[in-house]
């Protein structure tokens, strides 16, 4: 069965841009709720371990010099089927193939400044959101 939550992070191209309030509206519009947030700054440790399933990738190192950038919005969100459901309205990873009504056809700038991200599936929403919350912040 679907888990219900999912981990995600407004990036720093779409802080920088003013995009958090936007960002949000769309998300609570979509029918999840907020467990969990915070304004944050990713350091460069926790930006390897983050994204440590894509080190082999020609991207990687460059994705943490951009995921630590600048601040970030972390937060978990609680919908049925969450995690699939979260993907499909923030749209494809690069902004040219996303759907209208996406949050990345919306707001992204390309294929890495892409605005949001949202965790692939249960059990990395899980390991995602225990990355950036302790325990007695996620009820
Ligand atoms: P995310 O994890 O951020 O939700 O994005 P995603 O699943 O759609 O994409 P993923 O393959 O997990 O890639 C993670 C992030 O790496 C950056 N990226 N850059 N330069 C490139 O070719 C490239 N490919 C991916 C993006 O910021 C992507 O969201
Ligand atoms: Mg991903």
């Amino acid at each position: 069965m679907a888990g219900n939550r999912t981990y995600t992070m407004i990036k720093p191209d779409a802080v920088a841009n003013g995009h958090i309030g936007g960002i949000i509206d769309m998300i609570l519009k979509d029918g999840f709720t907020i467990k969990a947030m915070k304004y944050t700054h990713m350091t460069e440790e926790l930006a390897k371990e983050f994204y440590a399933v894509h080190k082999e990738r020609p991207f990687y190192m460059e994705l943490v010099t951009f995921m630590t950038s600048g601040p970030i919005v972390a937060a978990i969100l609680e919908k049925e089927n969450a995690v699939e459901s979260f993907r499909k309205l923030i749209g494809a990873t690069n902004p040219a193939n996303a759907e209208e009504g996406t949050i990345r056809k919306k707001y992204a700038e390309s294929i890495e400044r892409n605005a949001v991200h949202g965790s692939d599936s249960d059990e990395n929403a899980q390991i995602e959101g225990a990355l950036l919350f302790s325990a007695s912040e996620i009820f």
